[in-house]
């Protein structure tokens, strides 16, 4: 059995929200944790489970309720910006020819640190840069 050892970082630590077989790959998931909306969505491009909190940066709009598109990024349903697994956004589909404000970082999605364990998806609620202090193998 794999044994996980965790640290605490303020008051928070990595939290299981779910069993992996029990998501779907092919859509976005909406979890509440500690009261704050969280979307999960599978990475096919880096195999990988995602964590972004449930609010679009444009309008705040639930990502939850968009989808994963073609090229694997999870797209907003309301004006269709899509974001990458490290959440940049890669692509705006209003912007005038040229444009460049998907290179903001006020344009990228939050993320939050994700990790699967015997089955489960853990997210880690805080900073994303704590969450490998937070637990040890
Ligand atoms: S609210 Fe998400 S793209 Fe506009």
């Amino acid at each position: 059995m794999e044994v996980i050892r965790i640290a605490l970082i303020g008051n928070l630590v990595w939290y299981p929200v779910s069993y992996v077989e029990d998501l779907d790959k092919s859509q976005p998931t909406r979890f509440t944790l500690l009261g704050q909306d969280i979307v999960l969505w599978w990475d096919k491009n880096e195999q990988m489970w995602r964590g972004f909190v449930d609010k679009c940066p444009h309008r705040l709009a639930p990502l939850s309720e968009g989808r994963i598109n073609e090229s694997g990024q999870l797209e907003c349903p309301y004006h269709g910006w899509d974001f990458s697994g490290t959440g940049q956004c890669d692509r705006i589909p209003q912007q005038v020819e040229g444009g460049k404000a998907e290179v903001s970082g006020r344009a990228c999605a939050t993320t939050l640190a994700t990790t699967v364990r015997q089955g489960l998806l853990f997210v880690y609620p805080g900073r994303v840069e704590n969450a490998p202090h937070t637990i040890y193998e």
